[in-house]
């Protein structure tokens, strides 16, 4: 007892001396040198008094620790505090206290970079093709009159094939448009023969958001028009690309119809979601249509003032966005119009990488 009082004794001492030698210290130094000097010889980490006193304090005998730990504590909380008082007057460099907390172990916070949405990442793939084939990239508005949208393009008013493009109008005549046929017939009023013109752009329908539909989605339109073109050059075009862009897939040419267009068929490219099997997306039949096509029908081309009887044309009609489901293995359309970036950057390709090759 009487040694553990007797160290106790000796320890509170040590603390005293230490405080009424450091406060002189710390208070008269004039500059950031001094008071650096005296931070290292009474507060240092390594061979500071402080230190010492702490080590100390855990060689005491258990019943003596309350009362040395709280008179040690004490004291340090002042000295520091002078510490930093006067610190910040001779504008000293920041306490250990300041400095912010950091864990350089830490990993490093992910980069964010800009990427191309993948339908953008499909658009400009079909242009590259078609680019080669001596195709143009040609543009027309959203907002369309009837004439363009239906009229010129050879639907009769009331006809059917209007149900599948019912639409949002604007005012009586002017409407959303429903697809991007209506660019050929502008293309063709501005330009003579030969055209070839690839017009991707949004078009509107009054369409469920179901895994493989969505009201507002992307088209690309292709139109050939010379002297001279048959349903050969479309063919043969048509897969040259489907086996470009889908590789060594199978296709199909299924006759339909379409007003402006005789005659018309649908292309289909066996969907590679389930390689021919039938999922969700194809509907079970393991096909899924890429576009719809056609020889242009004389009277667009006359609608549009070319003269029918010198040429001929075949024109298609694609959606980009289902190609992309089958291109990035996505099983439902709404993934791609949802803008979520936790989804999207999983597939989007970062527009630096191209730069960076
Ligand atoms: N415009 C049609 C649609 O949206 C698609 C289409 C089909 C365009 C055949 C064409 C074509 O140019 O020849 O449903």
């Amino acid at each position: 007892m009487t040694t553990s009082a007797g160290s106790l004794q000796e320890f509170l001492k040590q603390i005293e001396n230490f405080e009424s030698e450091s406060t002189p210290a710390f208070r008269d130094a004039a500059t950031s040198e001094a008071l650096e000097a005296a931070r290292i010889k009474y507060l240092g980490d390594r061979s500071g008094l402080l230190k010492a006193i702490q080590r100390e304090l855990g060689q005491l005998p258990k019943e003596d620790k309350p009362i040395a730990g709280r008179a040690f504590n004490e004291a340090k909380t002042r000295v520091e505090s002078l510490f930093e008082q006067r610190s910040r007057a001779v504008g000293g460099s920041p306490s250990a206290s300041q400095i912010p907390l950091s864990d350089l172990t830490m990993p490093a916070r992910h980069q964010w970079r800009g990427a191309k949405h993948p339908v953008t990442l499909v658009i400009e793939e079909i242009a590259d093709i078609f680019r080669e084939l001596g195709f143009t990239i040609a543009l027309g508005p959203q907002v369309e009159t009837e004439w363009y949208n239906f009229g010129s393009l050879n639907f009769p008013p009331d006809h059917p094939a209007l149900d599948a493009h019912d639409t949002l109008y604007i005012k009586d005549d002017v409407l959303l448009r429903t697809h991007t046929s209506p660019v050929q017939i502008r293309t063709l009023q501005r330009f003579p023969p030969p055209i070839r013109i690839l017009a991707p752009g949004d078009v509107f329908r009054r369409d469920f958001f179901d895994a493989s539909h969505a009201p507002m989605f992307a088209q690309i339109e292709g139109l050939c028009v010379d002297e001279g073109i048959s349903f050969v050059d479309l063919k043969a075009m048509l897969t040259n690309f489907a086996t470009r862009f889908f590789g060594a897939a199978r296709t199909r040419f299924r006759p339909s119809y379409f007003p402006f267009t005789e005659p018309s068929a649908e292309m289909d490219v066996q969907c590679q979601l389930c390689e021919g099997i039938g999922c969700a997306v194809c509907k079970g039949t393991g096909w899924t249509e890429i576009l719809g096509s056609g020889m242009v029908h004389p009277s667009v081309l006359e609608a549009a003032g070319v003269d029918a009887e010198r040429y001929t044309g075949w024109a298609f009609g694609m959606g980009p966005g289902r190609i992309a489901l089958q291109r990035y293995d996505i099983p439902d359309i709404r993934i791609l119009y949802d803008s979520d970036v936790r989804f999207l950057e999983q597939i989007a390709r970062p527009v630096l990488s191209e730069a960076e090759g």
